[in-house]
């Protein structure tokens, strides 16, 4: 049952240049959003889009020999594709070039005119082009822009001016009695002292180039660009529809999510223009913080860019969404780094989350034959699983409800770690050993699985892709039931008697050649010291040590150590890699049962992922690989303790 409607946008960006990564963080963002929402049972609706018109596109077109028409097609056909790359499941997309928009846009231009709101006069002043902005001549100091600090140009013309001052009472007003409508705090707090400083009426009109909507009276104008595009939140309700039916469900928006540089369009000119034209307000401004390069500003006009297509070839779209909507905290700003994002890979997926739900299918299958068993009776520690987990949902809730997207990715990494730690602290491989424990076992093994669960519904929002590959592990495909919002609301909704079935790692580690791993030589030697330190007999079995037959080897091309291996680890076949090139040829391998460390994580190599290592023991030069006695027929597969 819907619980109402929601209605969500992003900005409309410029088709002056192809999209970076900045941009992909509001989009990413806001899908996410509409995908909770439509997870939680809203009537969601999504509009993304493109803003064309205005004088900097027209110069780009023209730079590059083309009608600015046809530029913005194709760069907006290249807007569609990354989106379709991300996963962004946005419902419409508008481009204020349709006439479905051009006719909105005209109709409350006129409609303002009429009323005496819009009136006509002489403008002189300054315009930064790229920022499409005009600036008086004390905001322009120095002649240059104070966003972008690029020169602005004197300009002076008859033009349109918009009666922006009259709504100013109106305005702070209406951001006063509602808290809620500019957030965060502090964009708020800066939008009220602006307003306070008093408003100058607008210029909403030009005459110097034609590249927009023509002012429909005096078409030798177009209208001011800023106008046009705010408008589309709007038109893409209202234009082009047989009735009012979409305006009635959907208006007034719930959120326009921006960036920080744009909420002084959205939270004043685009109220007041609403206000003119009597039309409701949305309810809510976000403007988020910047993604920053430490060189600097990360900028179309500068030409430092990260490309999003670039990562999610070499990272995944779920890494690459996790990453941005963890870096950023709500509201602030953040750097991008590629090893930041290669730790974050490694750390809370590969190893966190990949592994908690490699380590629990393994014992399911190890244990219990795949079949995930009833728990019995809870005790203290499953307990406080539980109550992670019920609280871990209440929390990601809020926190989503606020559009604190990073602080509810904590929440849920908080019983992602509770679970790493439950497995430690109820030591599942101790109780398989002792049959009079087998039910102690089941419990504990449901409660991960059912864990497992409800983080995986939680993170859908951010990872898409990622579910489906966590239910085929976990049994889920199809229990349509059992992977929805409300079936969170109780523990235990993972159905007892399903069968699980270990799948390829969910995120393989991604080997450091230019990864941030640097680890700190003291760190290192702490850690070997403590390696050499006793170590109880449960620490000892919690390496998996396998006999594996070795049925395939061959060399690793452009790697001179290295050998690609094919084994048999009972009926489950793997790939390792293993550094022993200059000390076997692949034909002497072949047949020979060797020991692996079947728990190792998961990690590239060469691009070929290993699963699991090899014993050999050295000495100098001199090599060996740990052979089980050939005379035992020890079948592979069969543990090593
Ligand atoms: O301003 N970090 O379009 P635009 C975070 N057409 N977000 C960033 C970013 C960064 N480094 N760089 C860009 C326009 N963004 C107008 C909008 S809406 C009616 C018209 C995101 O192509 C952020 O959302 O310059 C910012 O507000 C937007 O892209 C600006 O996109
Ligand atoms: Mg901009």
């Amino acid at each position: 049952m819907s619980k109402g409607s929601f209605y969500i946008t992003t900005p409309i960006y410029y088709p002056s240049d192809n999209l970076h990564i900045g941009h992909a963080y509001t989009t990413v963002a806001a899908d996410t959003v509409a995908r909770y929402k439509r997870m939680t049972g809203y009537d969601t609706r999504f509009l993304t889009g493109s803003d064309e018109h205005g004088q900097k596109i027209q110069r780009t077109a023209k730079s590059k020999g083309m009608e600015p028409k046809e530029y913005v097609d194709k760069i907006v056909a290249g807007f569609k594709h990354l989106w379709k790359t991300l996963e962004v499941s946005y419902d419409d997309f508008i481009r204020t070039t349709e006439e479905r928009h051009k006719k909105v846009v005209q109709d409350i231009f006129v409609r303002l005119y009429e009323q005496g709101d819009i009136y006509k006069s002489e403008y002189e002043g300054w315009y930064c082009t790229p920022c499409e902005t005009f600036w008086t001549e004390r905001q322009a100091e120095g002649k240059e822009c104070p966003d972008c600090g690029r020169p602005v140009e004197l300009v002076k013309e008859e033009s349109y001016f918009f009666r922006m001052s009259k709504y100013a009472d109106r305005l702070l007003k209406h951001i006063e009695d509602n808290p809620e409508f500019i957030q965060p705090v502090s964009r708020r707090n800066e939008m009220i002292n602006f307003i306070r400083q008093g408003l100058e009426d607008l210029c909403v009109s030009r005459t110097t180039f034609d590249w927009g909507i023509p002012v429909p009276f005096d078409p030798k104008h177009v209208i001011y660009v800023w106008v046009d595009a705010l408008t589309n939140y709007y038109s893409a309700l209202a234009g082009g529809q047989p009735d009012d039916s979409l305006v009635k469900k959907y208006w007034p928006a719930d959120v326009h999510l921006v960036g920080k540089d744009i909420v002084r369009f959205h939270t004043i000119i685009w109220p007041i223009i609403l206000m003119a034209a009597g039309i409701e307000l949305p309810k809510k401004v976000v403007g988020h913080g910047w993604l920053l390069l430490e060189g600097g500003k990360m900028s179309k006009s500068k030409g430092n860019v990260i490309d999003p297509l670039v990562l999610v070839d070499k990272y995944g779209v779920d890494a690459i969404r996790y990453y941005l909507l963890r870096e950023l905290p709500f509201g602030a700003d953040g750097y991008y780094s590629e090893d930041a994002l290669i730790q974050r890979i490694n750390s809370d997926l590969a190893n966190d989350l990949g592994n908690l739900v490699s380590r629990s299918v393994a014992m399911v299958e190890k244990y219990f034959g795949g079949e995930v068993r009833p728990p019995a009776e809870q005790d203290a520690v499953d307990r406080d699983l539980i109550k992670t987990a019920g609280d871990a949902v209440r929390e990601y809730e809020q926190l989503m409800e606020k559009y604190e997207l990073s602080n509810a990715l904590g929440a849920v990494w908080r019983l992602v770690s509770r679970a790493n730690k439950y497995i430690d602290e109820t030591a599942p491989w101790l109780l398989a050993k002792d049959e009079s424990r087998a039910a102690r076992l089941s419990t504990v093994l449901y409660n991960l699985m059912e864990t497992i669960r409800v983080i995986t519904v939680m993170v859908s929002p951010f990872m898409p892709l990622l579910p489906p590959r966590i239910w085929e592990q976990t049994g889920l495909t199809g229990a349509e039931q059992a992977i929805t919002w409300e079936s969170l609301k109780n523990w235990g909704g993972y159905p007892a008697g399903t069968r699980v079935k270990r799948g390829p790692a969910l995120f393989p580690r991604i080997e450091a050649a230019n990864a941030a791993e640097q680890e700190q030589p003291e760190v290192q030697t702490e850690s070997k010291k403590e390696s050499m330190a006793n170590i109880s007999i449960e620490e000892f079995a919690r390496i998996d040590l396998r006999v594996a037959e070795i049925l395939k080897a061959e060399k690793v091309e452009k790697a001179d150590k290295l050998l690609k291996l094919e084994v048999a680890l009972g009926s489950e076949r793997r790939t390792l890699v293993a550094g022993i090139a200059k000390h076997y040829s692949p034909d002497e391998l072949v047949g020979k049962k060797i020991i692996i460390v079947a728990n190792l994580k998961p990690a590239k190599l060469r691009g070929i992922l290993s699963e699991g290592m090899i014993l050999a023991a050295s000495e100098g030069e001199n090599l060996g690989i740990i052979t089980v006695d050939p005379e035992k027929n020890i079948r592979s597969g069969a543990k090593v303790k």
